[in-house]
């Protein structure tokens, strides 16, 4: 199959229109058979829920090539869970694991020309998603939904690559205590918008959040985990209840254990203990892991001492194992790699 011509080394972080999307409807209390079109526009209520009251949950993951040529997707039925967790929180239906599974296999497969080839640096992001779709104007869960899945080839998230980031501790909360922040809902992305284009305006290429309630702990990004690595090598990762339980972070806690034999650990993390840290990094499906080398919190400049030139040593260990797992060049956990044929 001919690959379309795109100059995919030089890819960003952007849509591009692919030919074909899967869409299914919620209907009278049930989901449709669902089928793939190549239909990109989508026409509703203007008083819809998801444009009035923000009813919409989604997810992210990619499509690689492998060095043999296949194509794969990694740990889909992670994503279909967390969906359905997502979906349950916003008063949604729940869009089968076995059918979203199913889904994301469909759009790869009718967009094969669209999937980057191996060693170009892109992938095909995938990007299901579901919304409410009748008009609803009194405060209450819509009563129909569309679940879609397209696909958009992707370079880095960051600009530059593997350039280290310099982070600002924001001002703003992301997410409330008992609130929203632990679910993948667009209206945890608008709570981000402000705060992003400040960070932008000030300089600055993200905003660590810090825990809503306190103010003291490390949460994470607009859109990835936070990783860092301490003095002593040990891997660990903030736990919390109101950041996105991302796929990425705890794939590789799993690959710092039983691949590279350090320590990992889930933990709370405080501001304060961030100058023992080694290294840093924020890790997503979009972001993969983009090295940090320096946090500012109000002025107070904290340099990871892996330094702003490039990764530090085992955040570059974690990213190649990662990577490598997912391109098949090192052999994956049980379960973690879906081919689709
Ligand atoms: N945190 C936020 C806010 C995100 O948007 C994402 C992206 O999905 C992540 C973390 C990383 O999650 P995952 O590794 O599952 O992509
Ligand atoms: C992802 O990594 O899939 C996300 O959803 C993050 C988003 C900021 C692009």
């Amino acid at each position: 199959m001919e690959k379309k011509n795109i100059d995919w080394a030089n890819l960003g972080f952007g849509y591009m229109k692919t030919d074909y999307r899967y869409v299914s409807n919620f209907t009278n209390g049930a989901w449709d058979a669902g089928s793939i079109t190549e239909d990109d526009q989508i026409t509703m209520s203007e008083c819809a829920g998801v444009l009035q009251y923000a009813q919409t949950v989604f997810e992210g993951l990619k499509a690689y090539t492998t060095e043999d040529g296949k194509v794969v997707v990694f740990r889909p039925d992670l994503n279909a869970d967390r969906m359905i967790a997502s979906a349950k929180r916003l008063e949604m239906p729940e869009f089968p694991k076995e059918r979203f599974i199913d889904a994301i296999d469909q759009v790869v497969k009718a967009n094969m020309a669209w999937v980057p080839p191996f060693g170009s640096g892109a992938t095909l992001y995938l990007r299901p998603y579901m919304f409410g779709i009748n008009p609803v104007i009194g405060v209450k869960p819509a009563n129909d939904y569309q679940f879609r899945v397209f696909g958009t080839p992707v370079g880095p998230y960051f600009k530059g690559g593997a350039k280290p980031l310099t982070i600002k501790v924001s001002d703003f909360d992301r997410a409330a205590p008992n609130g929203t922040g632990c679910i993948k809902a667009g209206l945890n992305y608008a709570m981000s918008l402000h705060a992003i284009v400040t960070a932008h305006e000030e300089g600055y290429d993200e905003n660590m959040y810090l825990d809503p309630k306190t103010r003291t702990k490390v949460e994470e990004t607009g859109g990835a985990n936070f990783l860092f690595v301490t003095k002593d090598g040990k891997v660990v990762t903030p736990k919390s209840d109101s950041i996105l339980p991302s796929i990425t972070r705890r794939s590789l806690i799993q690959v710092a254990k039983d691949y590279l034999g350090l320590e990992a650990e889930e933990r709370e993390i405080y501001l304060d203990e961030l100058g023992d840290m080694a290294e840093c990094g924020l890790c997503g499906t979009a972001a993969v892991i983009s090295p940090v080398g320096k946090i500012v919190d109000h002025g107070k400049e904290i340099c990871l001492p892996a330094g702003m030139a490039e990764m530090g040593p085992v955040t570059k260990k974690l990213y190649d194992t990662l990577t490598g797992i997912q391109m098949g060049k090192i052999e994956a956990p049980e379960g973690w790699i879906r081919v689709i044929e």
